[in-house]
């Protein structure tokens, strides 16, 4: 078999005071051996949300209301908390949060705050846990001496490389990193892409790579999914996505016409008109329809779920 995880119809709602936010609307796709998968979208088109229910961890009011999950041919759906905590999340699944590295507690030394997260998975004997630290540190490119520092110490890179070096502890076989690159400078992002791409050719890892920005997901990503209001709108490969051909849906189209890019002509950046929509309410039918220059009569009125439209290359538009 080769994909390690499937993703079928999974669904993820917020129950707020409001009402229902849809925020993971039958979300189907499949994360091969080796390979990583970049997520783009919009901010708040539920990349994180997906994210969380993939280890099975929802932040509160949401709650995983459909889908089935296979984990390396596993259904981890039916699992409970406890079993999930003991054999799956980190172990097999792991993650490198939004934002993680400025949540590192400032009172503690970076062995402690490894140690702790090690601990708390893991029973593990003080020299085991030790060496295991420094065996993913130096796989991060950082040396021992990190384990005495502070956060503040440290640069936003390195705070970084030591949030990865968490992710891998116990082995897991796949990594998702929400928005890894966006709070560091080029030059630093480019360092982290460039560690990412090392994990995964080294230890073979698998990952799903969230970011709003497609630039960076062409330079990482073997194939890319594009998420619109909770739902997928096409995944393709890096080739059908970005290639001469040109995408094949209207909103990834727009997506890459608002995105600068190198060695193309120079030309205008456009934008897309009207707001995402509100997930509390979202437009009926492709949830698109409202703000897509090629609408058709049905769009509004007829939901649409990815297809494939030629080997690897799955759109959800009824143009296709
Ligand atoms: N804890 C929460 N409670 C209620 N709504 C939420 C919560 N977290 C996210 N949402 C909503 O779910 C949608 C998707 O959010 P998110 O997954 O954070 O998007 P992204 O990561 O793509 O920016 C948004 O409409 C957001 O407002
Ligand atoms: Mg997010």
């Amino acid at each position: 078999m080769d994909n390690i995880l499937e993703v079928k119809d999974l669904e993820l709602h917020y129950f707020t005071q409001k009402g229902v936010v849809k925020a993971v609307d039958r979300l189907s796709f499949d994360l091969k051996k080796g390979e990583t998968l970049g997520v783009v979208g919009e901010s708040g088109c539920g990349k994180t949300t997906m994210a969380t229910a993939l280890l099975k961890m929802p932040t509160p009011p949401g709650r995983i209301v459909g889908g089935q999950i296979l984990l390396d041919g596993d259904d981890i759906m039916p699992l409970s908390e406890t079993e999930i905590r003991r054999r799956v999340r980190w172990e097999r699944i792991s993650m490198v949060f939004q934002g993680a590295m400025n949540c590192l507690t400032p009172v503690y030394t970076i062995e402690k705050q490894m140690r702790e997260t090690l601990q708390q998975h893991r029973q593990m004997d003080r020299a085991e846990a030790g060496k295991r630290m420094l065996k993913y540190l130096n796989l991060v490119g950082l040396s021992s001496d990190v384990l005495r520092r502070y956060p503040h110490e440290l640069s936003g890179g390195m705070k970084q490389r030591v949030v990865i070096a968490t992710a891998l502890f116990l082995e897991p076989k796949v990594v998702i990193c929400d928005e890894p690159t966006t709070a560091l400078d080029v030059v630093v992002q480019a360092e982290i892409i460039n560690l990412l791409k090392t994990l995964k050719e080294e230890m073979g890892l698998s990952f799903i790579f969230i970011t709003h920005d497609l630039s960076i997901e062409a330079e990482v990503s073997d194939r890319i999914m594009v998420m619109y209001a909770g739902r997928a709108v096409e995944i393709g490969t890096n080739e059908q996505i970005y290639g001469p051909q040109g995408s094949a849906h209207p909103y990834t189209q727009r997506l890459l016409g608002a995105t600068p890019r190198l060695h193309e002509e120079v030309k205008e950046l456009s934008f897309i008109p009207g707001t995402p929509p509100d997930l509390l309410d979202p437009p009926s039918g492709c949830r698109f329809h409202p703000r897509c220059p090629v609408v058709m009569e049905r769009c509004p009125h007829d939901d649409v779920w990815v297809r494939e439209i030629e080997p690897e290359h799955m759109v959800a538009c009824w143009r296709c």
